[in-house]
């Protein structure tokens, strides 16, 4: 079976290194989204952990930016023989759906802070642009879709990261080996 798994073509080094440094950044920052807003009240760690929250989200926002453009000149190796026209609909709308809310989470998470009318001093260095003025309405919706964006992220990667597992284990095609390639 590891002959099969070999055989199936991978993704190229930028495409591997581009998804994993985001999946890995996008985990801090959901992690430490979750717990800075737990923390009661207003404290200095508080206001520092959102800071930080803010400087991994726009960072992100920078690298996915690059990702979907590099996407948008570079192909995806084609989906392993076999698989049923189903499974590679579901699994590019998916794709799809991820590009998309890399982009809009950070979005929504700027937006946000421009409504609440509190600054992004990127790294404690650059004071980033509000994009728009204060406005108490906006802030809670924004809070709101940020939120709740993350949340149906967080379900879609679930899937994502399940259908990979069960691709390499049960089917054993070689699907998580195209992302990971020490598993080939
Ligand atoms: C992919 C990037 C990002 C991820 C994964 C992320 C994730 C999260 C999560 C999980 C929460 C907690 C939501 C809740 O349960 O209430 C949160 C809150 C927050 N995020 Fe982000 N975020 C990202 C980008 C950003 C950016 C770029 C900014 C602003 C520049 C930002 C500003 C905030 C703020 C201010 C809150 C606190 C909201 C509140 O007061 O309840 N986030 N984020
Ligand atoms: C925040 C976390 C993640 C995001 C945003 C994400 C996003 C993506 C996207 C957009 C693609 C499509 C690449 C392309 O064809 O252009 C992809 C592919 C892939 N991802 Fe993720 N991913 C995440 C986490 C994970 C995890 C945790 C796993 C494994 C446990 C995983 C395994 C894979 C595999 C195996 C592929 C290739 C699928 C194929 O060959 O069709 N990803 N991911």
């Amino acid at each position: 079976m590891r002959s099969t798994a070999k055989a199936v073509p991978g993704y190229s080094a930028t495409a591997i290194g581009l998804h994993w440094i985001i999946a890995l950044l996008i985990f801090a920052a959901f992690g430490l989204g979750l717990y800075m807003t737990g923390i009661p009240g207003l404290t200095p760690t508080k206001l520092k952990l959102f800071s930080w929250h803010k400087w991994l989200g726009v960072t992100i926002f920078a690298i996915a930016v690059l990702r979907v453009l590099w996407r948008a000149t570079h192909a995806a190796p084609p989906v392993a023989a076999g698989t049923p026209a189903w499974q590679a609909r579901a699994a590019e709308g998916a794709h799809h759906l991820l590009y998309v809310l890399i982009l809009v989470v950070p979005i929504t998470g700027y937006l946000y802070s421009s409504a609440a009318g509190v600054p992004v001093v990127y790294l404690g260095l650059w004071k980033m642009p509000a994009l728009i003025g204060q406005n108490d309405e906006l802030k809670e919706v924004l809070k709101f879709a940020h939120a709740w964006l993350n949340y149906l992220m967080a379900a879609v990667v679930v899937v994502h990261a399940a259908a990979a597992v069960k691709h390499q284990l049960i089917d054993r095609d070689g699907t998580l080996g195209r992302m990971l390639p020490f598993l080939r």
